[in-house]
């Protein structure tokens, strides 16, 4: 998407150009264009691949219904906030003004920002989710997955392991 914006902007850009030298055309124009030309060029390319990069970085893919897996090793990672109450409080607060508006208020994937997205966020209640390692949950909203940003640099790592445990009482009973 990004990258058909630009395309469409230095289009528009090369176009209005042409009209602006054909009025008067000058050899120290011309020079200029050529100059600009390529200085655009080089911004195009780069533009495209800092979004190439950043797609790449945060894990997008087509909306194909691959499963996410979480690496081993995430499997391993440890809650050190587990069983406490106060952490399990904090939770529910950065979970109401950063999670809710996609998962829903009770977690199920049904908040207000859902309609629009493929894949659909997850239900955090159900079994599936349930059955994750406290280590997998946290390397997924650490990590993130498009539509999903991850929240390695919004959130400290106590704010994250405070979510797992808040996300642990959102099971359906
Ligand atoms: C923009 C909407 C959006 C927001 C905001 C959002 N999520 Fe998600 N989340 C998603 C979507 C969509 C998925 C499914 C991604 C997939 O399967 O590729 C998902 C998946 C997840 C998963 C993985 C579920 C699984 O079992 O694979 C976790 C964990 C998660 N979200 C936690 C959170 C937490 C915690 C927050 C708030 C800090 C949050 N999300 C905010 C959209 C969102």
């Amino acid at each position: 998407m990004i990258n058909i914006i630009c395309c469409i902007t230095v289009i528009t850009d090369f176009c209005q150009r042409d009209r602006r030298t054909s009025i008067r055309p000058t050899v120290i124009k011309h020079q200029k264009m050529k100059s600009r030309f390529l200085k655009k060029t080089m911004l195009f390319a780069g533009t495209m691949g800092a979004s190439a990069f950043l797609i790449s970085s945060t894990g997008s893919r087509l909306p194909d219904g691959t499963p996410w897996v979480a690496p081993a090793s995430a499997d391993a990672v440890k809650n050190p906030l587990s069983g406490n109450a106060e952490a399990t409080a904090a939770g529910k607060k950065t979970y109401t003004i950063y999670c809710v508006a996609c998962h829903g208020e009770k977690g199920k994937g049904d908040g207000l920002a859902a309609a629009g997205l493929n894949p659909k966020p997850a239900d955090h209640s159900n079994a599936k989710f349930q059955g994750q390692t406290d280590g997998v949950i946290y390397w997924k909203l650490t990590t993130g997955r498009a539509p999903m940003a991850g929240y390695a640099k919004m959130l400290t790592d106590d704010q994250r392991w405070q979510l797992v445990n808040y996300m642990r009482t959102l099971k359906k009973h």
